[in-house]
């Protein structure tokens, strides 16, 4: 039973993220799709608006489930018995920042990391941007689900 687990903050979840995750779930027994802090980044939505969107999203994939982790990858990993870490990889850039906490994780826990290349659809695509175009009235239909499309309008208009 080959176990990964795809992290990230997933604030929200965009088509890019689903790419990589519905690709994992191709390839893995079981994907865990894992919400964590990243301490760098301020959230737009709380941890469980971000796990309802990332559920509806991936309703679909039997060999998907969503979870909530407030600590270390490596120690979500330790555990839920993952095998290994799976990242997309979308350009040069993400390139030093993914590598150096593969082998952080690596280094301190024996915690493999697998990479993903990202589908050129969605190489430009991240939810930094995707907030940014959103909250100045840019369209980014297409690229998020139209669910989480849905409630990003709503937050947005709230602020
Ligand atoms: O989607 P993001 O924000 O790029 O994801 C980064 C994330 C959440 C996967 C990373 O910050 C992380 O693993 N956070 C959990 C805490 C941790 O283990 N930090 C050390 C990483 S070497």
């Amino acid at each position: 039973m080959i176990r990964v687990v795809c992290p990230g903050s997933f604030d929200p979840v965009t088509n890019g993220h689903l790419d990589i995750i519905s690709r994992a779930a191709k390839l893995h027994d079981e994907v865990i799709v894992a919400v964590l802090r990243n301490l760098a980044k301020s959230s737009l939505f709380t941890a469980d608006e971000r796990i309802e969107m990332l559920r509806e999203v991936t309703k679909e994939h039997a060999n998907v489930r969503v979870a909530k982790f407030n600590g270390l990858i490596v120690d979500f990993c330790r555990a839920n018995d993952v095998s290994a870490i799976v990242k997309g990889l979308r350009a040069v850039s993400d390139f030093d920042y993914e590598m150096q906490m593969a082998q952080m994780n690596y280094n301190q826990a024996g915690v493999e990391t697998l990479f993903m290349t990202t589908n050129p659809l969605y190489a430009f695509l991240s939810s930094s941007l995707v907030k940014e175009f959103a909250r100045y009235g840019g369209d980014v239909s297409g690229l998020v689900p139209e669910s989480v499309l849905r409630r990003l309008t709503e937050r947005l208009a709230s602020e």
